[in-house]
């Protein structure tokens, strides 16, 4: 079983299992906004109630260790700003995230996920930690280049992203091993 703490902390954020309380602060801040939702495989959430089954579904998986979200927020505060999640695969972890808005480029991010992925990969059976995004979504890019993954390919048709387009779309592929 892969070993992820409960919370991590970073310069300046604060990585911590969701609670069903957060519903609120997810919805306004980022759930419901369609300019975050672009380059998710999921629809702007159309009320709190999507986004409190979305945290119990996060609950439920956080208690079986299949996957952890962990919310994000800036050291010192309560409120969610964005997520981190990491999904047990064998000997890798795969990471999807999401940040409010109004929190985009202060590297935030890139901090997030460089502090996950070193603590996933002192795992002993964990040597990948991977990340797949949009061809289209740079900032995603930029952002797990920041924070030490590389690119190694394109893969042709390899996720819908609806918000989009009904069709599967072209997605870059980016880990860092060890
Ligand atoms: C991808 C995302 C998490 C990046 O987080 P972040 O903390 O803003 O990352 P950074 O601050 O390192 O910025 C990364 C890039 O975003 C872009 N960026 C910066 N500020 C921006 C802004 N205000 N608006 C739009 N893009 C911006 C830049 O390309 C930047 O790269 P650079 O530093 O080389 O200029 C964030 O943009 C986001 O939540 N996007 C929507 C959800 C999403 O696409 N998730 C990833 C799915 S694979």
């Amino acid at each position: 079983m892969v070993r992820l703490p409960e919370a991590l902390v970073t310069a300046r954020l604060h990585l911590r299992c969701p609670v069903m309380d957060d519903a609120g602060a997810i919805f306004r801040s980022y759930a419901q906004d369609p300019q975050v939702c672009r380059f998710m495989v999921w629809v702007p959430h159309a009320s709190v109630a999507v986004t409190q089954d979305f945290i119990a579904s996060c609950l439920a998986a956080w208690a079986t260790g299949s996957r952890k979200a962990f919310v994000i927020t800036e050291l010192g505060e309560s409120e969610p700003i964005g997520m981190l999640e990491a999904r047990m695969q064998g000997s890798m972890v795969d990471i999807g995230y999401v940040l409010a808005a109004q929190h985009w480029g202060r590297g935030f991010m890139p901090e997030a996920i460089q502090s996950l992925t070193a603590v996933a990969l002192q795992n002993p059976e964990i040597f990948r930690v991977q990340a797949s995004c949009d061809t289209e979504n740079t900032p995603s890019q930029r952002a797990l280049e920041k924070a030490g993954f590389g690119r190694e390919g394109r893969m042709e048709r390899y996720t819908v992203h609806p918000n989009i387009s009904a069709a599967p779309r072209a997605s870059f592929m980016y880990a860092r091993c060890r």
